[in-house]
């Protein structure tokens, strides 16, 4: 064998060892697998507006009028026997003010339809997208938005511990 062959045989050699070498070492064969968190769930059913414990009627403006009953013996509905909080439900936020009256408005926005906040202290809705603010009734207190939150009437059965939204 010429020195020539044998350096071009000892270069090949080396250069497969190489290659051999970094593809092993690059491979992904040592990564962890990745991990399924899913657990098997399907991503839910979305909500079917209509199942919540406690509820009875409508509480989806699409769907016609809003007319519900909450029963607040419901741990779905227990922030309402408390002065301050307040609920959503549907596409309406309850209230029970610092003075312990109960309120509803329509909980979206109308500037851009963001879910509003109650304000307890300040006695507001509150929008914290653009910073719009609205009165205890829906009406605008500051913009942008410009239309108030359509209101809705409250009745509160003391015997039955029942709130009527309509
Ligand atoms: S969406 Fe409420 S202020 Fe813009």
């Amino acid at each position: 064998m010429e020195r020539k062959e044998f350096l071009s045989l000892v270069g090949v050699s080396v250069g497969a060892i190489i290659l051999q070498s970094c593809l092993s070492g690059c491979s992904n064969s040592s990564d962890p697998t990745p991990t399924n968190n899913n657990n098997g769930n399907t991503g839910g059913t979305g909500g079917t507006g209509g199942t919540t414990t406690g509820l009875t009627g409508n509480n989806t403006i699409s769907k016609g009028a809003i007319n519900f009953t909450l029963d607040l013996t419901s741990t779905s509905f227990a922030d309402l026997k408390t002065d301050g909080k307040a609920i959503v439900t549907g596409d309406v936020i309850v209230a029970r003010t610092k003075a312990g009256n109960y309120i509803a408005v329509a909980k979206a926005c109308t500037h851009q339809g963001t879910t509003v906040d109650f304000q307890a202290d300040n006695n507001r809705f509150n929008c914290s997208n653009h910073g719009s603010n609205f009165d205890l009734t829906g009406k605008v207190i500051n913009g942008p938005a410009a239309s108030p939150l359509t209101q809705f009437s409250t009745s509160f059965d003391s015997a039955k511990n029942t709130l009527k939204v309509s």
